[in-house]
């Protein structure tokens, strides 16, 4: 059995197909500010496509960009200036900052309403309350990828991997909502691979390439694989059996794997998707949407 691909680009074209009729309904164009502090090559990449998309979509994207060297005022204050500004309607502080700014200090001080990270503690609360307001954009890009497979959540028991407090903790909580039964796993949990092959639907969110293995996954199970490792040369040899990331591997010096085997899940599973090209899409779409959902809330 091979599995079905979900592909994340598919499903992030059709929100962001809804998102920009949801701004012509509107009749004017959200604001959506990146800010971002020092020059972490990942993070350059991810501002600049959010703002790139934003404005692709019709909405303002704004990037602010500050040396590494930006006090924690400075950017205290940089927040409160975009809390103050009417025509911002959504505030995102790419993560991780520097290690002299406290993030949760940070984080605090954006306006709830334009929180469209979902990372403000009012907003997390809400969440886990089950009055989900603005969510977290990849676990909820998560939960449109698992329902585009028409797989039914409800009573389904959901493995998510990883707990942090931007995928893994809110993805449990968004499992929950939909009334799965619903599993954390993290780098204390015994026995790994025995609780994985219980999951119908498994999020795998924890940063190590390649951590899931085929045999761990449940036959027909829904893999959905947030993982984005940068691997170079040095991990050719756990790539023997993928020819293709072999191939970027070769050409490029490193090649992008996710947390999941994916060749080998693949063998096994239902519906899986690949890095990249599912979860990432899915991400700032659902950026997108929470922007406009912000600017309707705080405007109306
Ligand atoms: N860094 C990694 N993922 C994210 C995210 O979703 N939002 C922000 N602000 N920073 C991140």
């Amino acid at each position: 059995m091979t599995a079905n691909l979900i592909d994340g680009k598919a499903v992030a074209r059709q929100i962001e197909a809804a998102v920009v009729a949801e701004i012509q309904r509107l009749g004017y164009a959200p604001g959506l500010t990146a800010v971002r502090v020092g020059n972490d090559p990942a993070s350059e990449v991810y501002v600049r496509n959010k703002a790139k998309k934003a404005d692709e979509l019709g909405l303002r994207g704004t990037q602010r960009i500050f040396p590494a060297e930006l006090s924690e005022a400075g950017l205290l204050a940089e927040v409160a200036a975009l809390n103050a500004d009417d025509e911002v309607d959504g505030i995102l502080v790419q993560l991780p900052l520097p290690k002299h700014i406290d993030a949760r200090k940070v984080i605090d001080a954006i306006d709830p309403t334009k929180d469209v990270d979902g990372f403000h503690p009012f907003n997390v609360g809400l969440l886990h309350l089950g009055r989900p307001s603005l969510v977290p954009c990849t676990p909820a890009g998560v939960m449109r990828l698992i329902d585009s497979t028409g797989v039914k959540i409800e009573g389904a028991h959901a493995v998510v991997i990883g707990r942090s407090d931007i995928v893994g903790k809110p993805m449990a909580a968004l499992l929950l909502q939909r009334s799965a039964t619903v599993t954390i796993c993290h780098s204390r949990t015994r026995d790994l691979g025995s609780v994985i092959h219980q999951g119908d639907i498994v999020v795998a969110a924890v940063g190590r390439p390649l951590l899931v293995t085929g045999p761990m996954i449940r036959p027909g199970a829904v893999v959905i694989d947030v993982g984005m490792n940068r691997v170079e040369v040095d991990f050719a040899d756990r790539l023997a059996h993928d020819p293709d990331k072999l191939r970027t591997l070769a050409k490029n010096g490193s090649v992008l794997v996710g947390d999941v085997d994916f060749v080998r899940a693949r063998e096994v599973a239902g519906w899986i998707t690949p890095v990249p090209g599912g979860v990432g899409p899915m991400t700032i779409a659902m950026l997108m949407q929470n922007t406009v959902t912000a600017a309707e809330r705080r405007r109306r």
